[in-house]
């Protein structure tokens, strides 16, 4: 990480592990732990500073393990605790941290006290650790509200009974029906999901991601909410205020972990899974005595749009400066489209068809060159498994094989999730290529991936030899990570709005990051130099056409330059 910065998540990489997809050790088709651990080298020649690595607790897997059935416990298939305890020792060991994920908005229908409510009285203590309330209508056949789940169709299921008894009752779930919402009134549901933090962070882990952050607390009048007056609502409940995202009340919660998470040495670390209504709401959540970080996803649905991207990134430093915290960036996580195929010409942030050969090759290029541009924004920047080699989404899996529930719940008709967790290529010419040491991989990786795999890109010009350039220039430079960003728009001779450049200040070594939007070459104005430290695509020369030398940089590429 760059020099000079005592906290180390103010400016840190951290790229995602999603477990169950990184690597097998066992050969059962599945990630696990002992997987990741083979891999820590790996991870530590590419460059990053931390891990992040999505659930691996016991669960029944109807959300891909953000259905919690015990969150002390690791999930067989994946390992058990001595592991986790093993890869903190040997991820530390070389300098990187630990962040796991805790899933406080919900916990799997077969945890013990989601168990014990179907087998206890109506109004008894273990009802009120979830949300559950009668039914409207006259034999209360219909739910308390009309508020609809994420995952699509309605947010209550009506509760039935361990011994088959309907009762008229019905419980939340924002998401599956599989996932019951946790009653965050509870004082023992605040008190057990502390004892929870306790037991990993005794364990060692750095910190946590917040699955669903913003949604803990509902607004305890449960009005219907006019679906008519605002936008659809889309996956991961966007920035719209309902009665269940972004309360007040959250913030309670964030302050008294934040004690939790202050009281270890060194002090351990949270980042926000917040969607919040507007750029001035995410910021409460980072006030100093709260999170110390949030997920920007305005930032990830810019697009590749000079202006949009710009207009992100000034509101993102504006509203993080006001609370002195560090913005985070990302492009790519497991329940979005892949970022080489959602900014290919003519993809939607929900494609349905694969690209063009040629406009999936146009994606990569914009990818990389989005990659690079954003590894140079102050702040931290999370990564994605997999974005690193370039692999697109795959959006052709057979229905037979797909597992998201957004894929169940809407029968199909939205592809759902599946398609950016397809097991990692690792090496070799047939399936599972590496993931794991037979054939299995919980979810068929397409034929053209023995290409892409981390062997095929060892060496020559590859998207993973970019990505290990540019992260190793991130932490030689010390302009970049945390710290200001002047943009150097004035500074061209030519009016192009498909251009953008920043300057990372610095009193000896500054650099400007320059990224050409447009499908046409750019003359690079010759006030920003010549040296160019990184680049996110082949087609950048030096030329001098009888004034000077100049930068010449291709269709939508990013470099940095010195200066
Ligand atoms: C996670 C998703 C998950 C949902 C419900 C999210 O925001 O990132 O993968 O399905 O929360 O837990």
């Amino acid at each position: 990480m760059p020099s000079g910065k005592n906290e180390w998540w103010r400016d840190a990489v951290i790229y995602q592990v999603y477990p169950r997809s990184f690597s097998d050790s066992d050969g059962d088709g599945l990630g696990d732990i002992p997987g990741i651990l083979n891999r820590v080298n790996y991870l530590d020649n590419l460059g990053v500073d931390a891990i992040w690595i999505s659930p691996f607790y016991d669960s029944p897997l109807l959300d891909g393990g953000y259905d919690v059935a015990d969150y002390r416990l690791v999930d067989p298939r994946l390992g058990e605790v001595s592991d986790i305890e093993d890869l903190l020792a040997a991820a530390h060991s070389k300098g990187m941290k630990i962040f796991m994920d805790i899933v406080p908005n919900h916990t799997s229908s077969e945890h013990a006290w989601f168990q014990e409510v179907l087998r206890s009285e109506p109004g008894s203590p273990a009802w009120d650790r979830y949300v559950i309330k009668e039914g409207k209508g006259s034999n209360h056949e219909l739910p308390p509200t009309n508020w609809q789940s994420v995952f699509h169709g309605d947010a209550w299921s009506p509760l039935v009974l361990a011994n088959g008894e309907k009762t008229k009752y019905w419980y939340l779930h924002i998401f599956d029906s599989s996932q019951p919402d946790v009653n965050w009134e509870n004082p023992e549901v605040r008190a057990e999901f502390e004892d929870i933090l306790r037991f990993w962070f005794d364990l060692g882990i750095d910190g946590f991601r917040i699955d669903v952050a913003h949604g803990l607390i509902k607004d305890q009048s449960f009005p219907d909410i006019n679906y008519d007056s605002i936008p659809e609502q889309e996956l991961l409940g966007e920035p719209i205020l309902t009665p269940f995202w972004d309360q007040d009340g959250v913030h309670e919660v964030y302050r008294s972990w934040r004690k939790l998470a202050d009281s270890y040495d060194p002090p351990r670390v949270f980042c926000g899974e917040t969607s919040a209504p507007s750029p001035e709401r995410l910021a409460l959540y980072q006030r100093p005595d709260e999170l110390h970080t949030s997920f920007n996803f305005d930032y990830l649905r810019a697009g590749f749009d000079a202006a949009k991207l710009k207009t992100s990134v000034d509101a993102t430093l504006l509203n993080h400066k006001l609370v002195s915290a560090p913005a985070t960036w990302v492009l790519s996580n497991h329940d979005i489209v892949r970022h080489a195929t959602r900014l290919a010409p003519g993809q939607s942030e929900h494609p349905t068809i694969m690209p063009t050969p040629e406009n999936a090759d146009r994606g990569l290029s914009r990818a990389r060159a989005a990659t690079l541009f954003t590894l140079g924004l102050p702040g931290s920047t999370y990564l994605y498994q997999g974005e690193e080699l370039g692999l697109p989404e795959v959006l052709d899996l057979p229905g037979d094989a797909r597992q998201d529930p957004v894929w169940f719940r809407t029968q199909g008709k939205e592809l759902g999730r599946d398609g950016c967790r397809v097991p990692i290529p690792w090496s070799g010419d047939i399936p599972s290529y590496g993931f794991g040491p037979g054939e299995n991989s919980w979810l068929p990786q397409p034929d053209s991936w023995q290409n892409l795999s981390v062997q095929a890109q060892e060496s020559g010009d590859t998207t993973l030899n970019f990505y290990r350039d540019a992260l190793a220039k991130r932490r030689e430079e010390p302009a970049t990570g945390d710290g200001e960003l002047e943009w150097r728009m004035d500074e061209f001779t030519i009016a192009n709005d498909s251009v953008l450049a920043y300057r990372r200040p610095h009193p000896t070594q500054p650099l400007t990051c320059i990224m050409n939007t447009d499908d046409g070459m750019w003359k690079v104005p010759q006030i920003f130099g010549t040296d160019v430290l990184v680049a996110s695509g082949p087609e950048v020369a030096v030329v001098d056409s009888g004034d000077g030398e100049h930068l010449v940089i291709g269709p939508e590429t990013c470099v940095w330059v010195r200066g």
